[in-house]
């Protein structure tokens, strides 16, 4: 390798050529990191515009396991063709999964089934995931912590101090919420554990970002299918103090990799300003949940029209946010369930994979079109459909650890928003993904 470059530099050299002339066009400096572009309004691959023609995938890491540590790579291998072939670019996935793994409707097997102490074959999921990225110019978000218990997450690094969890968010959909995510922002708003808190979440984050990927030899750290480092998914009204401290840690750990907090920006201006201000977070995130905030009902066929006004709004709204914070957006997740309103009255219907997704195919294309509208004027950077289950279906048998890889989480209803490889709903993601494409080639 090293020779031919040598050899390489030296016929050019002899020939009088200027080097720089028969380099690839994109600059040595960038080498394929996502960047901020300088103005802020958007992202840079290689000197080109990158906009975020993205799924969520949090179960990468763990398809990508070998089959005793309960993963697919087979499957994994043609779901990253499909995807490509969808025109994605960029995949948010989960870099962290708590265990012990004895715990209620969470991911299985996790990564760090105790503090400090790995699952190799999980971690090697992830090398492997993060390897087949890279062989089809992908890039990944990677999900450090969580403020849902689904993966463990906040809840678990107060568990693992207090030695009791005494707060899980069920058992039924309305009960254990309230405190569930009292015990779950102890993480970083009770000041009697937060040092402890921390410091063992730190621990984790350095491992992730030092370790070696055993498929390509290659660092986490200098590796640039690596677009961004997440410190959560969801936190909730977290201190400002946090959100600084621990993007500036990423930071110092990955330089050449962005830094972004999480947040689902459904509050308000205040809430999107402190976790998106700190100047080590390099870009905004909004995320948009028509049903589970009660605008759009999926047994009733006109409130539809409810979800578009709301979704509308909603990406004019945070896009200005983040103009005035002079940084990208990314609309990290939205989904909607499929057309129950077909057969009212079934609940189930919605889950099925057999149902079709009219009002949801409706409702991407909205989002879709308002992203690339704002997108032609530097004011959105794309986003990440909730999400990708691929060839998997709510129906399979699960595996021997009790998971089916679907796109909804183990606490989710199977087949709530999941997008499979045979629903029309590819052609819509497909048409956007092409329009954002022509954009960034413009
Ligand atoms: C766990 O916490 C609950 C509620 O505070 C308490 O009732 C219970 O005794 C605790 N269990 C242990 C093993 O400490
Ligand atoms: C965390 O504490 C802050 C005050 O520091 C408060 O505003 C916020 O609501 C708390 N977060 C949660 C999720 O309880
Ligand atoms: C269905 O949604 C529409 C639009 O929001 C609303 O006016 C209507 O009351 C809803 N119907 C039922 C039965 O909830």
């Amino acid at each position: 390798m090293k020779l031919l470059t040598l050899a390489l530099a030296l016929t050019l050299t002899l020939t009088g050529r200027d080097i720089s002339e028969a380099a690839p066009h994109h600059g040595h400096d960038s080498a394929g990191y996502v960047k901020v572009a300088e103005d802020g309004k958007g992202f840079t691959r290689n000197g080109e515009p990158y906009l975020i023609r993205g799924a969520n995938y949090w179960q990468g890491m763990n398809l990508g396991a070998d089959e005793c540590s309960g993963g697919d790579r087979h499957r994994l291998e043609k779901e990253m063709k499909l995807l490509v072939n969808m025109g994605i670019n960029n995949l948010r996935v989960m870099a962290s999964v708590e265990g012990p793994d004895d715990q209620p409707v969470r991911i299985r097997p996790s990564l760090m089934y105790a503090p400090g102490e790995y699952n190799e074959g999980v971690f090697q999921g992830l090398d492997y995931l993060l390897d087949a990225m890279g062989r089809h110019g992908l890039t990944a978000v990677m999900t450090l912590n969580n403020y849902w218990q689904w993966s463990g997450g906040f809840a678990q690094y107060v568990a693992w101090i207090d030695k009791n969890q005494t707060a899980y968010p069920f058992p039924s959909e309305n009960e254990g919420w309230d405190e569930f995510t009292k015990y779950s922002a102890r993480f970083y708003n009770d000041t009697e554990i937060y040092e402890e808190a921390q410091s063992m979440w730190r621990k984790h984050i350095e491992t992730v970002i030092s370790r070696r990927n055993t498929i390509n030899g290659k660092i986490y750290r200098d590796d640039p299918v690596i677009m961004s480092w997440q410190l959560a998914n969801e936190p909730q009204e977290g201190p400002l103090s946090w959100f600084e401290e621990t993007s500036a840690f990423i930071k110092d750990l990955a330089p050449n990799h962005l830094v972004s907090a999480g947040l689902e920006s459904k509050l308000d201006q205040y809430d999107f300003n402190r976790a998106h201000t700190p100047k080590d977070i390099d870009y905004t995130t909004c995320h948009l949940w028509v049903e589970n905030w009660e605008i759009y009902d999926p047994s009733n066929e006109s409130s539809i029209e409810d979800a578009m006004t709301y979704a509308d709004d909603y990406v004019h709204s945070r896009a200005q946010w983040a103009a005035e914070l002079n940084k990208p957006i990314v609309m990290e997740e939205f989904g909607m369930a499929r057309d129950a309103w077909i057969k009212p009255g079934d609940e189930d219907f919605k889950y099925d994979p057999e149902t079709p997704t009219a009002h949801k195919d409706r409702y991407y294309k909205g989002i879709f079109d308002n992203i690339v509208t704002l997108a032609k004027k530097g004011q959105f950077s794309g986003s990440n459909f909730w999400a990708y289950a691929g060839l998997g279906r709510a129906t399979d048998y699960p595996n021997q650890y009790g998971m089916v890889w679907v796109a909804d989480p183990p606490h989710e209803k199977r087949g709530w928003y999941s997008v499979y490889d045979k629903d029309t709903t590819v052609k819509v993601i497909e048409d956007y993904n092409a329009q954002l494409k022509a954009l960034e080639e413009k």
